[in-house]
């Protein structure tokens, strides 16, 4: 059996509550045979701004370029809002999305029936919604150059972030879309602002040669990124797979995720090419929420996005669907069975602490696999 090298990086707020659970899962695959995973942790974000000065180590990235997958938590929170820019939380995850090269961000959003209420759209617009927001992920804005605030010295100052996309950029992840697509409802929704932006105009025509090229049988259409938002709330039904750049991605992302209900149910993965000779492809996987610091420490958080995440590890970076399946049916099994974390709790619904719904889950995932 291989051996599975996974780094945690729990982070800020409450990331190091829902890895806890995470872990409680590998041990209990460990401890059945169900894979030899390795684990390893470190810090990020924040709290190794507290203990080392900046927002990860080169020591840590090293242990993310050994490992066959990441796995994170959440970083950021008002206490460092006043760290230096190049140190704050968030440049620990966007150091390893790009070191990494992670150009692939997978955002699910899915809708369990038993959550269709929790949502702030009519049942019958989200319940049993399932749609894939895949994001650029190391490109566009996030990293073009020049990013500067200049003092232009008559008591005026001057900002610029520069979005910039190269061909091959978004051929990869316009491939990644069809691909994904072909075993889905084979329907690829491509978003940008063409008619305000230049990478629009370039994100439009490379998206379209690529389909011509390689995907014919693949539904391709276009929206701009505006009105593609406002086609998300309407009726999100409509789409399969929406492909969109960096920036788009991160809003149309929260947008999706809302429409399920919470944002603490969603999971995300991040990955890098295909290696030649390896086959293999670095991973990271993450919750699309964040550190929530209002509610860490007390409990409170929806270990479900972390959970799933690691499902999407066993998935896209292990080859084991079949049990990210079982994994995906207990999540739901135990939502049925009216088990809900204060984010998603409704009337005559049971309250589970984090630790309850992650052990709740876990007991479900064991009698699906005896
Ligand atoms: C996300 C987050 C990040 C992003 C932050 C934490 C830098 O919002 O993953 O969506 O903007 O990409
Ligand atoms: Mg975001």
């Amino acid at each position: 059996m291989a051996t599975h090298k996974l780094l945690l990086l729990a982070g800020d707020g409450i990331g190091p509550e829902v890895m806890a659970e995470v872990k409680k899962l590998i041990t209990w695959m460990n401890a059945h045979g169900m894979g030899r995973f390795e684990t390893e942790e470190g810090l990020v974000g924040g709290t190794c701004y507290d203990a080392h000065k900046v927002a990860i180590t080169d020591e840590t990235m090293a242990k993310a370029h050994a490992a066959d997958a990441v796995i994170f938590g959440a970083v950021g929170g008002p206490k460092w809002d006043s760290v230096p820019y190049d140190v704050r939380p968030e440049a620990g995850l966007l150091r390893l999305r790009k070191d990494l090269g992670l150009f692939a961000n997978i955002r699910p959003a899915i809708c369990y029936p038993a959550l269709a209420d929790a949502s702030s759209l009519k049942r019958e617009v989200v319940d049993g919604l399932d749609i894939i927001i895949l994001r650029e992920l190391t490109g566009g804005v996030y990293f073009g150059e020049p990013k500067t605030i200049t003092d232009l010295g008559n008591g005026q100052k001057r900002a610029v972030d520069t979005q910039v996309y190269d061909t091959y950029e978004i051929e990869r992840i316009a491939r990644v879309a069809f691909d994904l697509a072909r075993k889905r409802r084979n329907k690829v929704t491509s978003m940008e602002k063409r008619n305000v932006m230049k990478t629009g105009v370039l994100w439009n025509e490379v998206v379209t040669q690529v389909h011509a090229r390689e995907y014919k049988d693949v539904q391709l259409e276009h929206q701009l990124a505006d009105s593609g938002g406002m086609n998300l709330v309407k009726w999100p039904k409509q789409f399969d797979v929406i492909v969109t750049d960096n920036l788009f991605g991160d809003m149309l992302s929260d947008i999706a995720a809302m429409l399920t209900g919470s944002l603490g149910m969603l999971p995300s993965a991040s990955l890098g090419e295909v290696d030649a000779k390896t086959h293999a492809r670095k991973a990271l996987y993450e919750p699309v929420h964040g550190s929530a610091p209002d509610i860490a420490g007390k409990g409170l958080a929806n270990p479900i996005a972390m959970l799933s995440s690691f499902g999407m590890a066993l998935r896209y970076s292990f080859d084991m669907g079949a049990l990210a399946d079982k994994l995906d049916a207990a999540i739901a099994a135990v939502l049925a069975s009216g088990l809900r974390t204060a984010d998603i709790k409704s009337e005559g619904t049971t309250a589970a602490s984090t630790t309850q719904m992650g052990e709740a889950i876990l007991a479900e995932l064991q009698k699906l696999h005896a």
